[in-house]
């Protein structure tokens, strides 16, 4: 019985860890590819440049945030955690996943203008949480993929990956778009 067990063992033991190392390459990739190539801050999103493309920026980081606090309170609905809410039903799970979807497309033309016209820069404190922040938002969201999929993850896992998602969108629109809407300033950086 050990003999098939064994193999079987350090099957899921290898893939587990490869599990593991995903996440982390998505990270280190972004980070790698953000410190190497050169900033061309010339580069334009959905046809504007420069500061113009930095409101734009703003403004499609202030819907991304409104739509992970969405996902926060569906999510709180999912586990019963809302006072006076019954169970959810059915139609909560389905948009969850969507609105999901949606914040995951939504930040993708952000972040590819940010990395493609800045980089990963380490200039001064705000810039520099703003540049990790949003190379751990990918290793975070393929994170949350796989514990969705995972279902022998112990009960907290999926919370905990789906409350950094929120933190790390969180930080983001704050240091550089809560930044750039408040006359380049926020309380702290
Ligand atoms: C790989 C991911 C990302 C990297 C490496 C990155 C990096 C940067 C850098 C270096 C800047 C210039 C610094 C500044 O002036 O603030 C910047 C600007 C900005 N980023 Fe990101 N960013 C990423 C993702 C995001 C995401 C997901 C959002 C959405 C909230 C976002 C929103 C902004 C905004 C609004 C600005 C303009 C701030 C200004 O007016 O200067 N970034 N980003």
């Amino acid at each position: 019985m050990h003999r098939v067990e064994r193999p079987f063992r350090s099957r899921r033991r290898a893939s587990g860890l490869l599990w593991v190392l995903l996440p982390v390459a998505v990270t280190a990739g972004l980070f790698w590819y953000g410190r190497a190539h050169t900033p061309d801050y010339a580069s334009s999103l959905f046809g504007r440049r420069f500061d113009d493309a930095n409101l734009l920026k703003a403004q499609l980081g202030t819907a991304l945030l409104g739509l992970a606090l969405v996902q926060l309170l569906l999510a709180l609905w999912m586990y019963g955690r809302l006072p006076g809410l019954r169970a959810a039903p059915r139609p909560v799970r389905t948009g969850h996943r969507l609105v999901g979807l949606g914040a995951f497309l939504l930040s993708l033309p952000i972040a590819y203008h940010c990395i493609n016209a800045y980089g990963v820069q380490l200039t001064d404190s705000r810039i520099a949480l703003h540049s990790f922040s949003g190379c751990f938002l990918y290793g975070a969201f393929v994170t949350k993929v796989i514990v969705v999929r995972h279902h022998r993850l112990p009960g907290w896992a999926l919370p905990v990956a789906g409350g950094a998602l929120i933190v790390l969108i969180a930080l983001l629109w704050y240091s550089a778009a809560l930044w750039r809407l408040n006359g380049h300033h926020v309380p702290g950086l």
